[in-house]
């Protein structure tokens, strides 16, 4: 039975960098296909520019040697030119990295003009290809732009620079009593900029709401050089079309995100988190209902794993890192992570034991712990962050990041397995030893309505590819779901919005992107 030992409660932790350039480096990029050699009917737009020696001159210039990577650099090329699942290489011979945003209206306004194409990039922690180019378009990296501009602590408004690292930001807030209103797994890596420009959803999204109602102004430098500044700090404005709006979520495709300014909520002082574990999907429903019932105004986070997720994190961390012992002694179908925030700990303990009470009383969670302290609020959070990481550590991923009706949500992650063992692709040691894919993981913001659907391989290749579309976007699309719930488009969904869209939908996005960008330079091959 179940050992819920020693509510003790915790103020909220700071989190270690989970993700970091040194885990890139981890990996060897030789191996990794080029995106233009990996989908060969994509064609490179030969209305774009090849760079030459004038170009270059000109960007020397207006910019610093610190400020400009050519070349030379390859490996350093490489790490800019690589998205972070080794699915997507571009070419790029040139990075800019400017520390003004005076320097980047400079840069848009000669690449519009010269038609040089320009891919915007925060952290590179994009899921679907978005940050690195298809070929040779130029990588603007926004990593120097990273200072806080402003903060009120009576507000909680904070105004920050877009290459800030979404954790640095977070660790600055928490200083003053604040938090930012998103967390994720890349913390030690995205930027705000990056963030919004995706419209990130991750952990707390459940408390505190998206982006599009927590962003109250942005400064964007358009394609064409002109800064667009809105940096408001007014949580009411109805003065027009609320412009900033279009920027969230439009993955570098219409303008470049250089300013951020967003409302924070205060740090709360009690912190709970508990792993649970159930026997069937079934039971996190209604565990999740009766959490949101019992737990309501402190519950911060719900999110769900199931057993192979679990096992492939378990694999990868005793290989990674010793240190993480699993949190429960059993092996179970599924888990899900509870966490509450909440500012009186007597209350916030007592709704929780009530909580567990009543779950635990018929059994409806069959076993379960509790962390104890800041560092066990960590390990047991790790445990959900490194799933992403896990899923490639046998050397690809495929990563399909789904809404849909919370009863439906599993059924997508056996109906893959079924397809994958029906066409003879899923490994057995014993049945199927050459089979290229280890599994498919489900996992995810289950209070969202959000399946993070993972498809464990070896290596990335056409025929797992086939097997896996367009069967799973079809399905979600007969669900009526959504085939990008929080990672967006990119490359990788540019060409199945039908699933999720309508053709007036799609017409209108595309008008959009033509209106900002009629030379079409912002992150070509993309988006629409
Ligand atoms: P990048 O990856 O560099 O870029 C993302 C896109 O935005 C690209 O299209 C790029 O061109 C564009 N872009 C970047 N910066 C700018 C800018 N300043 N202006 C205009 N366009 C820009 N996503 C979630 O929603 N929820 C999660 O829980 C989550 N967890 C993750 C966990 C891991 C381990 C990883 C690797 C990724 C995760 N992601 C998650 C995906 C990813 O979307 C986020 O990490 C983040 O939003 C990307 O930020 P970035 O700075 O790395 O942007
Ligand atoms: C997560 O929730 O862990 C992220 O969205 C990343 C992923 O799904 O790989
Ligand atoms: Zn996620």
């Amino acid at each position: 039975m179940l050992s819920f030992v020693n509510y003790i409660k915790l103020c909220a932790s700071r989190r270690s960098h989970l993700l970091t350039k040194t885990t890139f480096q981890r990996y060897g990029y030789s191996t990794i296909k080029l995106t233009s050699d990996n989908y060969p009917n994509l064609k490179r737009n030969d209305n774009f520019k090849k760079i030459t020696s004038d170009d270059l001159a000109y960007f020397q210039s207006i910019l610093t040697p610190q400020e400009l990577i050519i070349a030379k650099d390859k490996d350093e090329l490489n790490l800019y030119n690589t998205d972070w699942t080794h699915k997507y290489k571009g070419q790029s011979n040139i990075v800019l990295k400017p520390k003004s945003v005076d320097k980047v209206s400079l840069i848009m306004n000669y690449c519009s003009k010269e038609r040089i194409a320009v891919v915007p990039q925060g952290g590179n922690t994009d899921l679907v290809g978005g940050s690195v180019p298809v070929f040779d378009e130029l990588i603007l990296s926004l990593s120097n732009l990273n200072k806080i501009r402003s903060f009120d602590e009576l507000t909680g408004i904070l105004k920050c620079d877009a290459g800030a690292i979404l954790e640095d930001v977070d660790n600055y807030l928490k200083d003053k009593g604040y938090l930012f209103p998103l967390d994720l797994g890349a913390k030690g890596s995205c930027q705000i900029g990056g963030c919004v420009a995706t419209n990130a959803g991750g952990q707390r999204l459940l408390r505190y709401g998206s982006l599009h109602g927590n962003v109250l102004g942005l400064e964007v430098v358009l394609p064409d050089g002109t800064i667009l500044n809105s940096m408001h700090s007014l949580r009411k404005d109805n003065t027009g079309y609320d412009l900033k709006q279009l920027f969230i979520g439009s993955e570098g495709t219409i303008g470049i995100i250089t300013g951020v300014s967003i409302l924070t909520p205060t740090n709360p002082k009690s912190t709970n988190v508990s792993f649970l574990a159930v026997k069937d999907f079934k039971d996190i429903e209604t565990v999740f209902k009766r959490a949101k019932r019992d737990l309501s105004e402190i519950l911060s986070a719900f999110e769900f794993m199931d057993m192979k997720s679990m096992q492939l994190t378990k694999k990868h961390l005793a290989e990674t890192d010793g240190s993480m012992t699993f949190p429960l002694e059993n092996e179970h179908p599924f888990y899900i992570l509870i966490e509450t925030s909440g500012s009186n700990k007597e209350h916030d303990d007592a709704k929780m034991e009530k909580f567990l009470e009543d779950v635990m009383g018929d059994e409806t969670v069959i076993d379960g712990t509790m962390a104890q302290d800041v560092t066990e609020i960590e390990k047991i959070w790790k445990w959900r962050e490194m799933i992403p990481e896990s899923c490639q550590s046998e050397g690809a991923v495929y990563k399909y990041d789904v809404s849909l009706p919370l009863s439906k949500i599993y059924s997508l992650v056996e109906s893959t397995n079924a397809k994958l063992l029906k066409e003879d692709l899923l490994y057995d040691p014993v049945k199927n030893p050459s089979g290229p894919v280890i599994g498919a993981v489900g996992y995810g913001h289950i209070g969202d309505g959000n399946l993070h659907l993972n498809v464990a391989a070896k290596e990335y290749n056409k025929i797992i590819e086939k097997c896996l579309e367009p069967f799973i976007y079809e399905a979600v699309s007969e669900l009526q779901g959504s085939i990008s719930a929080e990672h967006g488009v990119g490359l990788q969904k540019k060409n199945h919005l039908h699933y999720s869209k309508s053709p007036v939908e799609i017409k209108v996005m595309k008008d959009i992107k033509n209106h900002f960008d009629p030379n079409g330079v912002l992150n070509p091959y993309k988006y629409v």
